[in-house]
C-alpha cells in the first residue's frame, strides 16, 4: 500500500529502480588475469575458491557428517493419502542417543510409481504435521515460533504451500523436515539446536566464520540425503532440494555445499538468497543481519551498508550449482525480496553453465508475469502475487524436473 511504501522510504528501504546504487559485481570467472577460464579451471579451482568465500564471509563453516548419525524408520504405511502414497517417517539422530538431538523426515512416495523415485526435499516452517492433515504424522516436539503449539488442531494448517497430492499425482516423492528440529529460528547465542553438538570453542567464543542457522538447516538437508542414500525406494541421484524464503536461502546453500543434490530451487529467497546484495533493494544486509543475527556468520555483519566491499555476490552462489539444473523464482508483489535482483543474479550466474557447454538462462530481459523461462539448465519465473510458495510455483518446478530428472 501507499502508506507502507512511504514508511519504507522513511526507513531508507529502496523500492524504486532509480534509487538502486551503481555497482560492480565481483567477477565470476576471476583468474587474477592469468588464464582464460575453462570448465577444468572452474571445476578444480575457481568453484572451490568461491565456495570458501561464501563459507568465510556469508554462511559460515559447517561440520562434516557425524560418525554417530543414525536412522530409524519409526513409522510406515502403504495406504497413506487414500492409498495413493507410501508414507515413511524417519528419525535421524545426530548422536548415538536415540532420544537426543535429531530431526524427523516425513516422506510420501507415489504408490504406483516404479521405484526408486525422484523426490522434492524441502524444509518447512512450523512442523511436519502442518504440511497436510494426515493424522499419522508425528507432532513435532521442537519449539515453534509465535507461541504456536503442535496439536491436532494445527494439522494441515499450512497445507496450502505443500500440494502433496499433486506432487504424488505427477509421480514425484515429497520429503520434508521441520527446520526447528535442526535449529530453532531465534537468536540464543547458538546454545540450542545442532550448533552446540559440534561447537566447543575453548574460550567460549565462536569464530567469526562459525556456521549460522541457515548453514545448520542446510547441513540438516544433507543429513536427509545421507538417509536417502540408504533407502532403495528413493532415487538419491534425483533429489531436488527446494525452499521458500529463508528456507530458499537455505536450499541454495545446501545445493552449493552438497553436490549430491541433483536440482536446486529457490522460491522467493531474496536477500542472502538469490537476490544481488549490491542492489541494496528491499531488505538489504543491515536489516537482515539486525533482525536475524543468527542466520549468517558473524563476518557477514561487516558488510552491513557496505555491500560493495563483499568479496562475493549472490550470482556466484547460484553459479556453484552448475552444471546441475537450478531454478530461481520471484513474485511481483514481493518487493522485499527484490524480484529483479533475483532475476539478474540468475542471469549473471548463467555463464557457469555455458562454460560447461550447457544452456544457462538464455534470456537477457526479465520475462513477463507467469511466463517461465525453462529451456536451459537455469530456470526462472516471476508470478503475480505475494511472497508465498503456491501451486503455480510447484507446477513449474515439476515441469522443470520432468525435463531434468526423468
Ligand atoms: C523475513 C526476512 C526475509 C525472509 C522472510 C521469510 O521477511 O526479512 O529475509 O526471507 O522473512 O523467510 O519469510
Amino acid at each position: 500500500t501507499l502508506v507502507q511504501k512511504l514508511l519504507a522510504r522513511k526507513d531508507g528501504v529502496i523500492y524504486r529502480e532509480s534509487d538502486v546504487p551503481d555497482y560492480e559485481l565481483p567477477e565470476l570467472f576471476d583468474t587474477r588475469g592469468k588464464e582464460k577460464m575453462t570448465a577444468q579451471i572452474w571445476k578444480t579451482k575457481r568453484r572451490g575458491e568461491i565456495l570458501e568465500l561464501f563459507e568465510t564471509h556469508v554462511f559460515g563453516k559447517s561440520p562434516k557428517r557425524p560418525h554417530a548419525l543414525k536412522f530409524n524408520v519409526f513409522e510406515k504405511s502403504s495406504t497413506a493419502l487414500n492409498s495413493t502414497a507410501l508414507r515413511k517417517q524417519v528419525r535421524v539422530s545426530f548422536t548415538q542417543n536415540d532420544d537426543g538431538p535429531g530431526m524427523d523426515v516425513l516422506i510420501y512416495l507415489p504408490a504406483k510409481a516404479e521405484k526408486p523415485v525422484p523426490l522434492f526435499l524441502l524444509l518447512n516452517f512450523r512442523g511436519n504435521h502442518t504440511v497436510c492433515d494426515d493424522p499419522a504424522v508425528r507432532l513435532t516436539e521442537s519449539w515453534i515460533p509465535n507461541g504456536e503449539e503442535a496439536n491436532e488442531a494445527s494439522r494441515g494448517k499450512r497445507s496450502q504451500r505443500y500440494p502433496v497430492e499433486s506432487i504424488i499425482a505427477r509421480g514425484y516423492g515429497f520429503a520434508t523436515i521441520y527446520c526447528g528440529d535442526i535449529d530453532p529460528d531465534y537468536h540464543d547465542g547458538f546454545k540450542n539446536g545442532v550448533h552446540p553438538l559440534f561447537d566447543n570453542p575453548a574460550d567460549g567464543k565462536r569464530d567469526p566464520d562459525s556456521w549460522g542457522t541457515i548453514a545448520a538447516w542446510a547441513w540438516g538437508l544433507s543429513r536427509a540425503m545421507d538417509y536417502f542414500e540408504t533407502d532403495s525406494d528413493i532415487d538419491h541421484t534425483k533429489i531436488a532440494v527446494l525452499g521458500h524464503s529463508r528456507l530458499g536461502k537455505t536450499s541454495l546453500w545446501a545445493g552449493a555445499t552438497d553436490e549430491r543434490f541433483a536440482m536446486v530451487i529457490s522460491n522467493n529467497s531474496g536477500c542472502g538468497g538469490a537476490a544481488l546484495s549490491r542492489r541494496c533493494y528491499g531488505e538489504a544486509l543491515k536489516r537482515i543481519n539486525t533482525r536475524f543475527p543468527h542466520w549468517f556468520c558473524e563476518n557477514f555483519q561487516q558488510y552491513n551498508g557496505n555491500e560493495s566491499s563483499l568479496p562475493v555476490d549472490q550470482h556466484m552462489l547460484i553459479a556453484l550449482i552448475a552444471p546441475r539444473p537450478a531454478y530461481i523464482a520471484s513474485a511481483d508483489q514481493d518487493l522485499w525480496a527484490d524480484p529483479r535482483g533475483e532475476f539478474l543474479s540468475a542471469k549473471y550466474a548463467s555463464p557457469a553453465w555455458e562454460l560447461m557447454g550447457l544452456k544457462g538462462l538464455g534470456a537477457e530481459q526479465m520475462p513477463p508475469l507467469n511466463t517461465p523461462i525453462q529451456n536451459g539448465h537455469l530456470g526462472y519465473h516471476i508470478r503475480d502475487g505475494k511472497h508465498d510458495l503456491t501451486e503455480y510455483d510447484w507446477q513449474r518446478y515439476m515441469d522443470f524436473a520432468d525435463k531434468h530428472l526423468r
